[in-house]
């Protein structure tokens, strides 16, 4: 038995006539037993007791930035269980309680840099408790931006990212991906800004709320992983782009950000035809202010995107198809652990060409997945051998390897048994494990009993443990060629043994040709031709954030001094991993000369950052203000 509390009955009346939501959350999911679906970032014990529930009533503070009030969790406790272990990392309590007010024992353990601590509550017979308390100030999952930071400039915004083991740093929760919890929130702003979180909106107009302030209600009655609850806020607008779909961003990027999302609805159709209904009601978008830390972020109903992927041409909307396809793999299907991630990235990465196949045609496909190869094999070659098993240490699979040899490994098996099988299998595996944890071992189980059937041969010439446990990559691989970037090779051979950079003709280029042009180039450079290279080219001045960022690399690893202006306008505003780590890691690997520069840089635009960015380039270039 579960406890649900509803709101006043009254406002759910009136909200059910806006935004049909089901009666009731689901069932708790199961979780998984085995020693594999074990997870060692969480001190979570669900044996014991788990939350299939947490109801937040929180109000955003961004003088103080913190969020404060109150997390009510119900627990699912085994008889005669009379403690709960949830995950914690820097949260301010000042109380808990059961659902009658009395005070329950509680205790922090030792904290960890990474994991942060325990939270031990001494429940007794409650089922039921209700914690008090704020967010730290170091809070991992929060990114607070001033409003110089922003599009409109005039307004604060704060956003949050849950994955992976953030959330425990502003929900006091079992932050573990194999423990599935539905969820309610009551979110108060100040009254010039909008909430948006990733579950149903049930006010789209906030409640007035005294002091300047209005609240904004909200509810996700699936089991999600608690890494996939998320917030943001700020001085939004939203435009439809389908019956089901559309944009929230600030009111000045809503114009370009709706052109660029165009073909949302058709990705959402065509993604129910490959692999079944789309099952979480809406699918909206919120394009974020330039320092989100990702390209995308699948939180369900609201995929968070960086706003680098829209450049005019529609030609990073693969982001979108993959943070869509997370909707079934990832978010209806969870990796159990964090040590299993290909489950939810390679399944998707793979998912996501298949989508952009179908909307934008065979060339484009193969043009996605011909680059994915080429990152595969970098990261191969960057690698240590340990870092390249799918299934392996939590912290530790290198690169892309989780997208990119985990979507390999599917395209594999797909061309061995042809698409109708497997399109067909796939959809049946999402259904079969929907709302439910999966181990890599899960998988390979599943696809033995419901695809290969105890067909010797196909199991021989699969090869499934080989891609799944050891280091490198099987012989069977394949690797999808496209004809467009074997034209841009052409264009590469020419140039590398000499022709003028003048003669290359970029001006119809997507970013993929780029990319496949730009790293295609020998990291060898002389300064004259690098100084052709920004002239004819205009590299240095591009507004596409992958060709600066991959130019910018270059010029980084040839100590090209004239490039050093546009780093420097560049990395400050831009808080995307994959677009500016590489950069500094370019800067940071031409020793003194390279890291006096990246240090400087750094200084400029550390508070520009969101806190998981900055762990990762302390870590690179230390925290100290610039030598
Ligand atoms: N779920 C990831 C983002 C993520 C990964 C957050 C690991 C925290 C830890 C998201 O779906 C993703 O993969 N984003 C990619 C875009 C994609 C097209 C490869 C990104 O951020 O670049
Ligand atoms: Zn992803």
């Amino acid at each position: 038995m579960r406890f649900f509390v509803v709101p006043a009955a009254a406002l759910v009346t009136t909200v059910l006539a806006v935004t049909p939501v089901s009666a009731r959350p689901d069932a708790p999911s199961p979780i998984l037993t085995t020693p594999d679906a074990r997870d060692t970032l969480s001190y979570a014990q669900p044996q014991v007791a788990r939350v299939t529930h947490v109801d937040l009533n929180l109000a955003v503070d961004f003088r103080t930035k913190t969020i404060g009030g109150t997390a009510a969790l119900d627990i699912l406790g085994a008889p005669g269980a009379h403690e709960i272990v949830l995950d914690d990392n820097g949260l301010i309590i000042s109380k808990i309680t059961d659902s009658a007010g009395r005070s329950l024992p509680y205790q922090v353990g030792a904290h960890d840099e990474y994991k942060g601590a325990p939270l031990t509550v001494q429940i007794g017979a409650a089922r039921r408790i209700i914690v008090t308390y704020r967010s730290g100030p170091e809070a991992s999952a929060l990114g607070w931006l001033s409003p110089a930071l922003t599009a409109g400039k005039k307004k604060p915004y704060l956003y949050t990212q849950g994955q992976s083991i953030n959330n425990r740093s502003w929900i006091p929760t079992q932050d573990s991906p194999g423990i599935r919890q539905s969820w309610t929130a009551k979110i108060t702003v100040p009254s010039d800004l909008v909430a948006v979180m990733s579950g149903d909106r049930l006010t789209p107009k906030g409640v007035p709320a005294g002091r300047g302030r209005h609240s904004y209600r909200f509810r996700m009655d699936h089991n999600v992983p608690p890494y996939l609850i998320a917030l943001a806020v700020g001085d939004l607008a939203f435009r439809p782009l389908g019956p089901r779909t559309g944009v929230y961003t600030e009111p000045s990027m809503l114009d370009r950000a709706a052109r660029e999302l165009s073909d949302t609805e058709k990705m959402v159709s065509t993604a129910e035809k490959l692999y079944g209904p789309y099952r979480w009601g809406r699918y909206d978008i919120l394009v974020l202010p330039p320092s989100f830390p990702y390209g995308g972020m699948e939180n369900p109903t609201l995929t968070f995107a960086t706003p680098t992927i829209i450049t005019g041409d529609k030609s990073n909307v693969d982001v979108i198809a993959h943070e869509l396809a997370h909707s079934w793999s990832g978010n209806l299907v969870t990796n159990a652990t964090w040590s299993d991630i290909w489950l939810n990235e390679g399944f998707t990465t793979y998912f996501e060409n298949r989508i952009d196949e179908a909307v934008y045609g065979q060339a484009r496909g193969a043009t996605l997945a011909d680059l994915s190869w080429d990152n595969l094999q970098r990261d191969l070659k960057e690698a240590k051998p340990d870092q390249t098993r799918l299934h392996g240490d939590p912290e530790g699979t290198f690169g892309e390897l989780d997208y990119n040899k985990g979507a390999t490994f599917l395209r594999t098996i797909e061309v061995a048994v042809g698409r109708p099988r497997w399109d067909a299998y796939l959809s049946s595996y999402f259904d079969r494990h929907a709302f439910q944890p999966q181990t890599t071992a899960g998988f390979l189980a599943d696809l033995r009993a419901n695809l290969i059937k105890g067909d010797k041969d196909l199991e021989a010439r699969l090869d499934l443990d080989k891609w799944a446990y050891r280091p490198g990559l099987p012989a069977n691989a394949i690797h999808i060629r496209s004809a467009t970037l074997t034209k841009i090779d052409e264009t590469l051979e020419r140039v590398n043994s000499g022709a003028a950079m003048a003669s290359v003709d970029p001006s119809r280029w997507s970013t993929q040709e780029w990319l496949r042009f730009l790293n295609g180039l020998p990291r060898k450079q002389t300064p004259a031709r690098l100084a052709e290279l920004d002239r004819d080219l205009h590299l240095s001045a591009s507004n596409n954030p992958y060709v600066r960022s991959a130019w910018l690399v270059l010029a980084a690893q040839n100590r090209y001094e004239p490039a050093i202006a546009s780093m420097a306008e560049f990395l400050p505003r831009v808080g995307r991993g994959l677009l500016i780590f590489p950069v500094y890691r370019a800067l940071a690997g031409q020793g003194d000369w390279g890291r006096s520069i990246a240090r400087r840089i750094y200084a400029d635009a550390r508070g520009n950052y969101h806190p998981t960015v900055i762990m990762t380039l302390d870590k690179l270039l230390g925290n100290a203000p610039a030598s």
